[in-house]
């Protein structure tokens, strides 16, 4: 011991209780928070996180796994895709005919203010459905439609007196349409004729009555053979190409 022990006056010298036994009770002791600073609790964490992982497990079940498969009817099909240069036109696979057909429809939308949608005529204008001249051959259709018809006409036992218009402004394309509707939808096609007049068949036409000048009459009409076609090849109704 050295002589200024009493002005080091340390405790643990002095055989007093260690520094560190002293502090070891105020260590053991857990640092207050202020309120509202506390920790949360071990169980509350553990029910969240159950809640969760249920919860996310829940969800993932019912909504068919997060994909879109919850929002499309299973029956849906994709419309098949506009091209993205905007260039090529999309592709129409139905069969031919059913084209045909359809423009000949719009066509016909030019008719229907006399013959009616449905054909059946009305106000002075002859039907279509079971005419003479729809069902024959497409000879007397082709000379109606290119130059039309004046006077005194007789459609299905009964006689008319007006003006059908010529319709030779019209497309040979039209022409081919609009007949080929008119027969196939309004007509009673004769055996083995599947209605179809071609685009050829309509030149052929403009060629066969060339010579008519105005509007026909009734006994011009019935000059033509009644069964009497346009030539021009037969065509597959599902490619249009010719057989
Ligand atoms: C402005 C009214 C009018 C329009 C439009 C018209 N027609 Fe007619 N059509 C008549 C009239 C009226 C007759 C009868 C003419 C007569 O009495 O001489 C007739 C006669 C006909 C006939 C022969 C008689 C019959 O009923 O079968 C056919 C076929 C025909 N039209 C088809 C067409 C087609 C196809 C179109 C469209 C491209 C068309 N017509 C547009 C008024 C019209």
């Amino acid at each position: 011991m050295s002589d200024n022990s009493e002005e080091r006056n340390l405790d643990y010298e002095a055989g007093t209780p260690s520094v560190v036994d002293m502090h070891s009770a105020v260590r053991r002791e857990k640092i207050l928070q202020p309120s509202g600073s506390e920790s949360v609790g071990l169980w509350p964490l553990i029910f969240g996180a159950i809640i969760l992982v249920a919860g996310g497990g829940f969800l993932f079940k019912n909504a068919n796994g997060f994909s879109n498969s919850t929002y499309i009817e299973t029956t849906y099909v994709p419309a098949p895709r506009p091209p993205s240069d905007g260039g090529e036109e999309l592709v129409d696979d139905r069969p031919w005919i059913e084209k045909w057909m359809g423009e000949g429809k719009k066509v016909y939308g030019q008719c229907a203010a006399c013959h009616m949608a449905g054909g059946e005529g009305g106000a002075g204008n002859p039907p279509l459905v079971g005419s003479e001249w729809v069902n024959g051959g497409t000879q007397r259709l082709g000379a109606i439609l290119l130059h039309g018809v004046n006077g005194p006409l007789t459609v299905a036992g009964q006689s008319y007196n007006g003006v059908m218009p010529a319709w030779s402004t019209l497309s040979d394309k039209k022409l081919a349409q609009v007949i080929t509707y008119v027969r196939r939808d309004f007509g009673t096609l004769p055996d083995g004729d599947d209605g179809i007049v071609t685009v050829e068949m309509i030149g052929a036409a403009r060629e066969m009555f060339k010579d008519q000048s105005g509007a026909y009459n009734e006994a011009q009409l019935l000059a033509i053979p009644e069964d009497g076609n346009l030539p021009g090849a037969q065509v597959d109704p599902l490619t249009g190409e010719a057989l």
